[in-house]
């Protein structure tokens, strides 16, 4: 039996409720799947997170979201959310990572979110793209963004006990990751190349025994703190640095009085040793399945973390419409 210190009620886990907000935003959006249409898709998944999050016992912030107030009408940066109950916390939102993906039928699509203690998630939004280096538990201590591609796969390969050969490196597939693409297949190791979504990437490079191992390259900033969460849950290794897209971001920064140079890890960009993660899938891929109906409902399938705990949970739900519809004056299907 453990000491009478340690039995103190079980705190609530507040990621089981973020599964509703994530499962509503991705039901949400995949309603326009494979219709060509992106607005569609981040304006329902926009439109029913905020619903469900405005019904969420806390009192939150939005630090990431859909930008400025100016230019969103939901979830934008400073919005309050909750009802104002509870720890004051920050939330960070992607309704839709992938909506590209969702509006062409393609697969990973996710919608996302973060939550933590008030002024502990930090995002260097004067930057649009950070570069990234994602792995698992590890070879988290071996990994430098500075380094050449090559030092950090037999360094990655070494902690892993394995060969570079056998190590696989997930990469966005875009053009300005070409000389990455060289150097790492020059190295040895095997690639696999994505159309979009960097933050399930990470997971899935974080996650032991998932079939990649290591994520390398450009992506969203807002993605990176997003992803910097999961992989602070998970405990495994992550960088990233500024990737200014061109001289006039880059002294728009130096301006303020960033350091563009600066290597951001987990807890740069997460502040708190017990911050909370969601995701559920919108469209089908390796590690979550998208929306699919039956008659009468849908069935999605989520991923819940929670870095205090290290607990990751994958979570089926079956959502019937007919019940939904009675419970709440929002459609959330
Ligand atoms: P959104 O669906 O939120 O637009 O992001 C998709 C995404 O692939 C991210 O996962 C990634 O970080 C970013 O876009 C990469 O940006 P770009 O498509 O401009 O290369």
């Amino acid at each position: 039996m453990k000491p009478m210190s340690y039995q103190e009620p079980i705190e609530r886990n507040i990621a089981i409720e973020m599964v509703r907000v994530t499962e509503a935003a991705a039901m949400a959006a995949a309603r326009y799947f494979g219709k060509g249409d992106k607005n569609l898709i981040d304006e329902a998944a926009v439109a029913a997170m905020r619903y469900v999050l405005g019904h969420i016992q806390i009192d939150g912030t939005v630090v990431i979201g859909e930008g400025e107030k100016d230019h969103a009408p939901m979830l934008y940066i400073g919005e309050h959310i909750g009802d104002g109950s509870g720890v004051p916390v920050d939330i960070a939102v992607d309704p839709i990572d992938g909506t590209t993906s969702v509006s062409r039928g393609l697969p990973g699509a996710i919608s996302v979110l973060a939550l933590s203690s008030k002024g502990t998630i930090n995002c260097p939004r004067q930057f649009f793209y950070m570069d990234k280096i994602v792995t698992g538990p590890e070879a988290k201590d071996y990994i430098d963004i500075n380094a050449p591609v090559v030092e950090n796969l037999k360094n990655i390969a070494r902690a892993m006990r394995r060969k570079i050969e056998e190590l696989t490196v997930v990469v966005l597939d875009r053009p300005r990751h070409e000389q990455l693409l060289s150097d790492i297949r020059n190295a040895g190791a095997r690639v696999k190349l994505i159309f979009d979504g960097d933050v399930v990437a990470s997971i899935e490079a974080a996650l032991p025994g998932r079939g990649v191992d290591v994520l390398m390259g450009i992506g969203g900033t807002s993605e990176g703190v997003l992803s910097a969460a999961a992989i602070h849950c998970i405990g495994g290794g992550y960088q990233c640095k500024a990737w200014p897209r061109d001289k006039n971001e880059k002294e728009k920064a130096v301006a303020e009085g960033i350091d563009v140079e600066k290597i951001y890890r987990t807890e740069d960009l997460i502040d708190c040793e017990d911050v909370y993660f969601t995701a559920t899938g919108v469209s089908s891929g390796e590690l979550l399945r998208g929306v699919s109906y039956f008659s009468g409902g849908a069935r999605t399938q989520s991923i819940a973390m929670r870095s205090s705990s290290g607990t990751v949970r994958w979570i089926d739900t079956w959502h019937n419409f007919n019940k939904l519809d009675k419970l709440s004056p929002f459609e959330l299907h």
